[in-house]
């Protein structure tokens, strides 16, 4: 049985500023998986969701693992997971939770580890045919020091930037005008959400302005808030199904996009 028959949300966007060699891109987004040290169901159905969709590129939205013990299981896990071109991470709130200070570093070390280029604050490109694009990653907003200067270093004259923040909080402290896509976790769609409200708590400042699903900022300007794989302490999720975010970007004019999620 499928206890999870609703949680893969395909989404197609499509931008003019795209460059036409990475018309088509797929991205796996997987935010807050919160892995506990050993493969459950939900991991092995994100796992077969990814063998299906063959994405080009996977990035962790950050609370990737529940506590820093758990990195050597979760990089074992987390390094079977196929991508065609690139494997990216960000760290969450979640990475800085543990009494080990070297937490943020576990992050690190074992991302690598894993076949992940950790991204605190940092970029990485992609090319092809000359024509690169670049991803900026960043470190937590609420735990973490956020840079956007460092990291969105080099960046200004590219026609398109891809954005990684675990919160959407992010967006107290970058500009638009920085990022094409954003994508987030952090909030889990407020876990349990209350039909006709959506989400009792979405632990951000921003709260419920940026708490699940797609904004549109104007101009070519997109944010999506995942509602997360796992969950941490509290392990109840109503109304709001965990979620593989698979998007493919398109290059075209503005309106001819496709959301298809199942309604929360
Ligand atoms: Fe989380």
């Amino acid at each position: 049985m499928d206890l999870w028959p609703d949680m893969l949300t395909r989404l197609s966007l499509t931008f003019r500023s795209l460059p036409a060699v990475w018309d088509g891109l797929r991205i796996a987004f997987l935010a807050d998986l919160h892995f506990k040290s050993r493969v459950l169901p939900l991991d092995r159905k994100v796992m077969k969701i990814l063998c299906e969709e063959e994405p080009d590129v996977v990035i962790l939205g950050g609370d990737n693992v529940n506590r820093s013990k758990d990195w050597p299981a979760a990089a074992e896990w987390f390094g079977r997971f196929p991508a065609r071109l690139a494997k990216m991470a960000v760290p969450g709130n979640w990475e800085y939770k543990h009494k080990y200070k070297n937490s943020i570093m576990a992050f690190c070390d074992y991302s690598k580890k894993a076949g992940f280029v950790p991204l605190r604050n940092a970029s990485f490109r992609l090319e092809r045919d000359g024509v690169s694009l670049p991803f900026v990653g960043f470190d937590d907003v609420r735990k973490g020091i956020v840079d956007p200067v460092t990291a969105c270093r080099g960046t200004g004259d590219d026609p398109f930037v891809i954005a990684v923040s675990h919160s959407p909080d992010i967006l107290l402290h970058l500009p638009p005008e920085h990022f094409n896509l954003l994508l987030c976790g952090h909030t889990h769609g407020g876990q349990v959400r209350v039909p006709g409200y959506g989400a009792i708590v979405t632990s951000t400042k921003l709260g419920k302005r940026f708490e699940v699903g797609r904004y549109t900022l104007g101009g070519e300007h997109e944010v999506y808030v995942s509602r997360g794989i796992g969950t941490g302490d509290f392990h109840w999720r109503l109304f709001c199904p965990p979620e593989v975010v698979m998007i493919t970007l398109r290059r075209g004019g503005r309106g001819d996009f496709g959301y298809q999620s199942p309604s929360i």
